[in-house]
């Protein structure tokens, strides 16, 4: 059988939807059918075995969307693993885990995800015309070897327990 996973994303400047686009292309690599989407492209979860999810952090929240997402698809998704990632941290912040939002925190205990992941996030110029004191964090942290392992991680815990997830 054939695990079904939806990556689906929140981003505001572009660097979350290639985390999760890394994330997809590990599961793949590990034989799961995968498909990343951005939040907004998607209408149910129910087609899907597993779902990833992940937002860009903005003033220590998560974008609106992904918040909503998972308060509208709370059902479904207490119904099947999720995993939860945020990417924010930049510099040398880059590998500090960031706190969860309390309205997040809320619905990932509902939807019994494990821990929220912090990955580091990418700051481009163009995001700090209005925040001049963000400047000196402009570049890319992303770490891939840690999203991959990340990936990897997912991959083998939704292969083991396959057999679980058919339906
Ligand atoms: C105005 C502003 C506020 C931010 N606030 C946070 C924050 O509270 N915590 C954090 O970890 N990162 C913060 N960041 C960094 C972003 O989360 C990071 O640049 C992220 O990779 C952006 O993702 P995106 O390109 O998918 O929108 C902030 C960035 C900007 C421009």
């Amino acid at each position: 059988m054939t695990v079904k996973v939806l990556v689906a994303y929140a981003t505001k400047m572009g660097s979350t939807a290639s985390i999760a686009a890394a994330i997809g292309s590990e599961l793949r690599d590990a034989g799961c059918d995968v498909d990343v989407h951005e939040l907004g492209a998607v209408q149910a979860v129910t087609p899907y075995d597993a779902v990833v999810l992940g937002s860009a952090i903005y003033q220590r929240r998560w974008m609106p969307e992904a918040v909503r997402f998972l308060r509208r698809h709370e059902r479904q998704l207490t119904a099947r693993p999720v995993w939860l990632f945020h990417s924010g941290p930049l510099g040398a912040a880059r590998d500090q885990d960031q706190p969860v939002p309390p309205d997040v925190a809320r619905l990932a205990r509902l939807v019994h995800a494990p821990a929220v992941k912090t990955l580091a996030g990418e700051l481009q110029a163009d995001a700090v015309t209005h925040h001049r004191d963000l400047e000196r964090l402009v570049g890319d942290s992303r770490d891939w070897q840690k999203i991959r392992a990340w990936s990897r991680d997912i991959a083998a815990a939704l292969l083991t327990s396959a057999p679980a997830l058919e339906r």
